[in-house]
């Protein structure tokens, strides 16, 4: 069977089903569920245990993205556009320093589809588009390295890429495309879908995974097929990251869509395996700041991959700033690498909590609807032990906030409101120290 796709049918395509999936997931409207309620998107505790733990899911060997890979990437801003060339990555490796991106834990400057030429070279290699690229590949890669930053391109596991002008893909010469790709100093691969002749999924994905393990150096593999053929069952030991979603746009229902089809594969994600909803639309112009702040914090809550997807040379402060929060991207590369998921949704009102490595939770109280809305939780529900009084740390407010164990905001339409909370470590201690020593608690009297 051949496969063709084109670009815009399977967009069409892959809108039509985003869009069902926002409704048969959608909560806006929802009757209200009690507050610990769980939602379709949300597994009961033991549900969660029961299928793929992030300990038990085989992964690569190699150690490589054990927290969720972060950089930048042309598509989103781009497109196949004359702009995207040597100059814009080169440009976009000194922001990462100029900007302290680098500093705050961006690593990689990928490049997506479109470098190359249409026909490869009578050897069969790629060859680098002269006017996008007049040093070759090679040399801008050499650019990035020279920035104590790391490099990345794109093909498809088909025989063409996925844009129009029939760019060469991988399919059949993954051994030579992948030493290609080492030759020039690349550490990450994003491998595509399109044109993929039918071939299985499987064993594409496999041969490309196969091919860069036989050139000895170490290559982020991130696999595009959008979440087709469920990669999140097979593909933990084949790649570091999938796509669970067709492509972003830039708008808020399109974030909205992948947010809802991405949240309930939690169980599947964890240290060098990661559910991928795609890049970051952060700065392009078609959301607001607000929904911005949601798109990055929810992005973070859900261990995905923080690839910036706007043109940093024309970046607004406002898009510096998300993109450099350091306390949501600690979430995002929390080393338990634990999903975040979803406590309760109850008419478009969200609490969607994170377990970290230290012990602390992050929760996210995520409004999805047009109007202002009182969100509410509690430290024992987003699973905090018992204290007598609770630290919240606003992330976008950078103040902290004590509490017995109400946790509750009220948040703006579209924003979310993000607490790493955790048991006051002086107030828990005490609490400790009278805990009874066999049937549960005693509650020291409140500190002064
Ligand atoms: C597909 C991918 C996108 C992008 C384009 C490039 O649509 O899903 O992320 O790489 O191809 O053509």
């Amino acid at each position: 069977m051949r496969v063709h796709f084109r670009t815009t049918h399977r967009r069409g395509h892959r809108r039509i089903v985003g869009a069902l999936s926002a409704v048969l997931l959608g909560t806006a409207g929802a009757t209200a569920l009690p507050a610990a309620a769980r939602t379709p998107e949300a597994p009961a505790p033991s549900d969660t245990t029961r299928t793929t733990s992030t300990a038990e899911a085989a992964r690569l060997p190699d150690e490589l993205a054990k927290t969720p890979p972060m950089g930048f990437n042309n598509w989103n801003s781009t497109q196949c556009r004359a702009e995207f060339n040597e100059e814009m990555v080169k440009g976009i490796a000194d922001l990462f320093l100029d900007k302290g991106l680098k500093d705050a834990g961006y690593e990689f400057v990928n490049l997506d589809d479109c470098w190359a030429l249409p026909e490869r070279d009578e050897n069969g290699k790629l060859v680098p588009d002269p006017k996008r690229f007049p040093h070759g590949i090679k040399s801008v890669a050499d650019y990035v390295h020279s920035k104590g930053l790391k490099f990345g391109i794109y093909t498809s596991a088909g025989t063409k890429t996925c844009n129009e002008n029939g760019f060469p893909g991988g399919l059949g010469h993954e051994m030579s495309d992948a030493q290609q790709f080492a030759d020039w100093g690349v550490d990450y691969l994003k491998y595509d879908n399109c044109n993929n002749q039918g071939v299985d999924a499987k064993e594409r994905y496999r041969t490309m995974r196969d091919a860069l393990k036989a050139t000895g150096r170490p290559i982020v593999y991130s696999i595009c097929e959008w979440g087709e053929n469920k990669p999140w069952e097979w593909a933990s030991d084949v790649g570091h990251l999938w796509r669970t979603t067709g492509d972003i746009s830039d708008t808020w229902s399109s974030m909205l869509s992948l947010l809802k089809q991405n949240l309930p594969l939690a169980p599947h994600a964890g240290p060098g395996h990661w559910n991928d909803p795609d890049m970051l639309e952060v700065g392009n112009g078609g959301m607001t700041d607000t929904e911005y702040r949601s798109h990055f914090s929810l992005w973070a809550m859900m261990s995905a991959p923080l690839l910036i997807g706007s043109d940093l040379r024309k970046a607004t402060p406002a898009t510096f700033e998300i993109l450099a929060n350091s306390d949501v991207i600690a979430l995002d590369q929390d080393a338990l690498g634990k999903q975040a998921t979803v406590l309760a949704a109850d008419s478009g009102r969200w609490t969607i909590v994170k377990e970290l490595a230290n012990g602390d939770r992050a929760v996210a109280l995520f409004n999805e609807t047009d109007q202002p809305q009182r969100i509410t939780t509690t430290a024992e529900d987003i699973g905090l032990p018992r204290a007598d009084r609770y630290r919240l740390r606003d992330l976008w407010q950078h103040r902290d906030h004590h509490t017995t164990g109400d946790i509750s905001a009220t948040v703006p339409p579209h924003g979310t409101t993000v607490y790493r909370a955790a048991a006051d470590p002086h107030r828990a201690a005490r609490v400790q120290q009278v805990r009874s020593p066999g049937t549960g608690w005693s509650f020291a009297p409140p500190l002064m």
